[in-house]
């Protein structure tokens, strides 16, 4: 690492533009118009992206459910000056659309970027599934497992055999570990699994990033994340880990015949039982991971408005120096103002 890394500097752009994705979807919260929220957190982020000196290829964007006016796959952010840092960029303007549309928790604003090595390696792999399985755990899982080459840390192993090594690594007993996942009837088997194994469960209604990074971080309350959720939500995670010395294992999972059948073509058996890990996903040195919380979650505060100010919570992190940011910003909404990529001016909050 230099100090002229270019990371060290641009990373703070990602904030700017994740705390202005948050602050612009906020007049949202609740009013059931899940992609105004989502068209108002676009706008934000390409309003900040639009004037930084770099070169941002978004590999993963948002996911085709969304259909609504999103940030895709072949977008480009940043000013892309000639000579400008190139990044892979994966993003969720919201993570949890449909939480902002209802004002309920876990919602986040979430970029992620990855400095290629060369013109021809890609920074960030995308999985072509719509879904899938995603194991998730934390640093002290990954050293325990290191030392037990045999371990059952594995989307086969039977749930006991993992709570029970995961507890072991946590120096907890198995009725003591919280493990989150997303409440869909698709994890019907690991939610029995897991209750029958007598474990706690936080079954979350969307946004699984929060959930699935929460494991990597000191009290967080959740232990292990284990479920079947959105792939692009799966890479963003991978990122995160990345960064805190956890890690995650994704598997494609196939909702019915046809989404196998349109995923499939052109596939081998193999690649499609692939177990992907959060190297295998974000393979080169640099990654960078920033989210802001809209609404509040394991992973951030929401954001909090009181009198003449807004608070917004945000997580900025790298996985060269490993160093984790938790910025508190206070901004003052007399003065405060956002640029908007719709009209190329600014705007007060609300
Ligand atoms: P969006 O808010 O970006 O739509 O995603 C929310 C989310 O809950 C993800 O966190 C999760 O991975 C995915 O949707 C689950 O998909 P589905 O709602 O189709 O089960």
């Amino acid at each position: 690492m230099s100090y002229q890394d270019i990371e060290r500097t641009i990373e703070f752009e990602f904030v700017r533009a994740t705390e202005n994705a948050a602050l612009n979807t906020i007049k949202w919260l609740g009013r059931g118009e899940k992609e105004e929220a989502d068209a108002a957190a676009c706008d934000a982020i390409y309003g900040v992206f639009d004037t930084v000196p770099m070169r941002g290829a978004v590999v993963i964007g948002e996911g085709i459910k969304d259909n609504a006016p999103g940030i895709f796959l072949g977008d480009r952010l940043g000013t892309w000056a000639d000579g400008s840092p190139c990044f892979d960029i994966a993003l969720d303007p919201i993570d949890g659309t449909t939480n902002v549309g209802k004002g309920l928790p876990n919602a986040i604003s979430v970029i992620s970027a990855s400095q290629r090595p060369d013109a021809d390696s890609p920074a960030m792999i995308n999985i072509p599934s719509f879904y899938v399985e995603k194991l998730a755990y934390g640093p002290r899982v990954v050293e325990a497992m290191a030392a037990h080459p045999h371990h059952p840390v594995s989307l086969d192993a039977p749930v006991y055999e993992l709570l029970k090594f995961v507890a072991g690594a946590l120096r907890k007993r198995v009725p003591e570990l919280v493990v989150a996942t997303i409440d869909r009837p698709r994890s019907a088997l690991i939610i029995e699994q897991v209750r029958r194994a007598g474990s706690a469960l936080r079954m979350i209604s969307d946004g699984d990033v929060t959930a699935a990074v929460a494991p990597s971080l000191a009290d967080s309350g959740v232990d292990l994340f284990y479920g079947i959720g959105g792939a692009p939500e799966g890479i963003l995670t991978a990122s995160a880990l990345k960064c805190l010395g956890g890690d995650i294992q994704l598997r494609m999972w196939f909702k019915d015949e046809q989404q196998w059948a349109d995923t499939a073509r052109g596939s081998s058996a193999a690649e499609l039982r692939r177990v992907f890990f959060s190297g295998d996903l974000v393979p080169g040195k640099s990654a960078i991971f920033c989210a802001t919380g809209i609404t509040d979650s394991a992973l951030l505060p929401g954001v909090k408005l009181i009198g003449e100010t807004a608070t917004t919570h945000s997580i900025l992190m790298r996985a060269k120096s490993r160093t984790v940011r938790y910025i508190r910003a206070a901004h003052n909404l007399k003065e405060k103002t956002i640029r908007l990529r719709s009209d190329r001016t600014f705007h007060t909050v609300i």
